[in-house]
């Protein structure tokens, strides 16, 4: 029997998979899944370590003892708006698998808005042979994406294999091999050059209702496409829904790609589901694997008994 604490499981997502997960996970100490019915009411105070998602409010009260949270995702907006939390390191969740998948939806929408992915969908549909004439090739077209961490960095570099001419923005000045940079002070700068904005950033105060209509109304007008494209698969709470739809009607924006959305699930009567030069995905760009997510964590916790540093632990006063 093993000595050490419990780690408590609060994920509200892919039940299934979390089941399957648990089966060849945390064998060296006692698992609390909170999604078990028989553990609904069970002392939570042993517990060492919660690895959550949206997970139940009183949680953090009931598990008193907590040395570290772990969020199931790679974002943490879910707990940090959302929860009276303790002062206790809160992990977020980075994965290879996770960055890969992310990378594929932002080059995939890209060459879709490149190739006109929907124009020949609706021409295949109609039976209609007609080869849409004088298309851009990747290197005619700049793509800005917004958020350079992880997600943002990776995605930068398949962008440019694919050959298209790449500039990032991010709070802090970086540099990366063959990408022009901006950082916050130079935003406008950065939106003047971009045909194609990418939005790969976390939901913090500061990014909260970013994506407006001034911001696109900055985007450059006359570039390769024909009108400036909005993706995001960052947080919907980034972008503010109503003048992005607005957006997209009067032509400052020619398109978009969206994964999130300001309330999930998207409202049946929302009107971008319908729009034809909207793509809609149900915020499914990159799922957090369930079983790396329990080796991630089981390798952090490893770290710290070992007594190094975890690592991607999330700055609390930035909110990322
Ligand atoms: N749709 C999906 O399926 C899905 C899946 C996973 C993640 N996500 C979202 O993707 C987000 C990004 O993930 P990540 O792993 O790349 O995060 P990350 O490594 O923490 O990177 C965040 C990036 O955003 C920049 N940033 C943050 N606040 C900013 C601000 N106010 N102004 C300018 N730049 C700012 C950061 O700048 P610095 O470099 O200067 O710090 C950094 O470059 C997550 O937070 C999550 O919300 C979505």
């Amino acid at each position: 029997m093993s000595d050490k604490r419990p780690v408590v499981i609060d994920l509200r997502f892919a039940r299934e998979s979390v089941v399957s997960a648990l089966h060849s996970a945390f064998k060296d100490r006692p698992v609390i899944d909170m999604g078990d019915p028989t553990n609904a009411d069970r002392d939570l105070s042993d517990a060492e370590f919660a690895v959550v998602w949206k997970p139940d409010p009183a949680l953090f009260q009931r598990a008193s003892g907590l040395q570290a949270i772990f969020s199931g995702g790679a974002g943490v907006d879910h707990i940090l708006s959302a929860y009276e939390l303790p002062d206790l390191p809160i992990v977020r969740f980075v994965d290879r698998s996770l960055t890969d998948r992310m990378s594929e939806w932002v080059v995939w929408q890209c060459l879709h808005h490149l190739r006109n992915g929907s124009a020949y969908a609706g021409q295949q549909r109609d039976r209609i042979w007609h080869e849409i004439a004088d298309q851009p090739e990747a290197r005619d077209v700049t793509v800005g994406v917004m958020g350079l961490g992880v997600l943002g960095a990776d995605a930068v570099r398949k962008l440019k294999v694919m050959g298209f001419d790449v500039i990032g923005w991010s709070r802090r000045p970086k540099t990366i091999d063959g990408v022009e940079t901006f950082d916050a002070t130079s935003l406008d700068a950065f939106l003047g050059r971009a045909d194609i904005l990418v939005g790969l950033l976390p939901l913090t105060d500061d990014t909260r209702g970013i994506y407006d209509r001034a911001l696109f109304s900055k985007l450059r007008p006359s570039g390769a496409l024909g009108g400036p494209i909005f993706l995001n698969a960052g947080r919907g709470g980034s972008q503010k829904e109503v003048e992005l739809i607005e957006c997209l009607t009067d032509g400052t924006l020619k398109a978009a790609s969206l994964d999130v959305f300001e309330k999930e699930p998207l409202a049946a009567d929302s009107p971008l589901w319908s729009m034809p030069n909207v793509i809609v995905t149900p915020h499914a760009a990159a799922a957090s694997d369930v079983r790396a997510l329990f080796r991630h964590v089981e390798a952090q916790i490893a770290r710290l008994e070992a007594g190094n540093p975890m690592e991607f632990v999330v700055d609390r006063t930035s909110g990322y």
